[in-house]
């Protein structure tokens, strides 16, 4: 276990996104500008608290020495800058409690912050609970990776189970639950199934950033290679998600910049989570350059804001947007199937 951990890091580290369909999206550009940067406010009120940013640290990390180490590094930036941060799957620690450790690292560095802790369908009900007592958590991620888990040679082959088990979790814990993809991205079709049994915050997480696919494929001797062009993007599912009445949508998956949070956010996601950024980060620099990194995030996010005339999130999906024909074809065949 503790080398899978290692290897996905490892993996990941090496996945470079140069492009991706962000960049297919253009926001009108605004010359006048009559908003000041330092009134730009990108606050976000979600699960009874108000974050200072519209941004979280997804899921990653936890289960190996190495995983500890970043998570004692991911969860000093969470705190440095209020944002809400997601573990790595539970499941290494419930299967072996010496693994609890890497995970409690972000209870010592976290203090009061905000935790998610995270999970996927093969564990029980009981197990959910156990993951979000483990860190104390304000809410639960349940991820949904059934195409990496069928690329993993050791991975899990049984899925019809999946909606019910979400459904016992959901009624057995007392924390909000957000469903998450692991960057395959969820049609309108998926989020409508999980609304209709009770769910409500999805997490699209699109193809454009990390691939588990070729995680996975690089621990496999015959690689499923075609398979990675397998998910719709971030910027995809947030088109086939819009107007959404009872839930919240989240983006993540290929955010490489600020912005693209902003177009993110201007396409409708309250939220915008972040992982192989964050890891790339952590793993690159000494922390009192990645505090420096972040810091410009941040303030690029409100610049960006001010130059489209946007004080506030809300604002901002005001904006026009201009599509690629990609996109606008991808936009009609949706139509067409429904
Ligand atoms: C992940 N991700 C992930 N997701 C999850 O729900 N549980 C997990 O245990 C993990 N583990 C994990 C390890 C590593 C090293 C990475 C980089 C990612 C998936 C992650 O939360 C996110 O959905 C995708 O990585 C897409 O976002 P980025 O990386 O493109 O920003």
């Amino acid at each position: 276990m503790s080398n899978r951990k290692d290897d996905h890091i490892y993996s990941a580290l090496k996945q470079q996104h140069v492009t991706n369909d962000f960049d297919k999206v253009r926001l009108l550009s605004n010359s006048l500008c009559s908003v000041d940067v330092q009134d730009v406010d990108i606050s976000v009120s979600m699960f009874g608290h108000t974050f200072q940013t519209p941004i979280y640290i997804n899921a990653m990390s936890g289960g190996s020495d190495l995983s500890k180490e970043v998570n004692q590094k991911l969860s000093f930036i969470a705190r440095i800058f209020g944002f809400p941060m997601a573990t790595g799957s539970l499941s290494a620690a419930i299967k072996d409690a010496q693994w609890n450790d890497s995970f409690q690292v972000i209870n010592h560095e976290l203090n009061e912050g905000f935790k998610i802790a995270n999970i996927g369908l093969s564990r029980s009900k009981e197990d959910a609970q156990k993951a979000i007592d483990i860190l104390d958590a304000d809410v639960l991620q349940i991820h949904l990776n059934a195409a990496q888990e069928i690329t993993m040679p050791e991975g899990d082959r049984a899925f019809k189970h999946w909606k019910d088990r979400l459904v016992e979790i959901i009624e057995f814990v007392h924390v909000p639950v957000i469903v998450k993809e692991v960057g395959f991205g969820m049609s309108r079709e998926t989020v409508e199934t999980l609304q209709s049994i009770g769910v409500k915050y999805v997490d699209v997480s699109g193809k454009g950033g990390t691939n588990f696919i070729s995680i996975e494929n690089d621990r496999r001797d015959n690689r499923l290679l075609s398979f990675e062009s397998y998910g719709i993007s971030t910027v995809e599912s947030l088109l086939d998600n819009q107007n959404h009445k009872n839930v919240h949508i989240f983006a993540s998956g290929g955010i490489r910049d600020a912005y693209d949070i902003v177009k993110a956010l201007a396409l409708g996601a309250y939220m915008v989570g972040l992982s192989g950024y964050f890891l790339k980060l952590v793993m690159t620099h000494d922390m009192d350059k990645s505090i420096q990194l972040v810091k410009e995030l941040i303030d690029d996010v409100k610049g960006i804001m001010a130059v489209l005339n946007a004080s506030s999130i809300a604002s901002l999906k005001e904006v026009d947007k201009i599509f690629d024909q990609d996109l606008i074809n991808f936009i009609n065949q949706r139509k067409k199937g429904k």
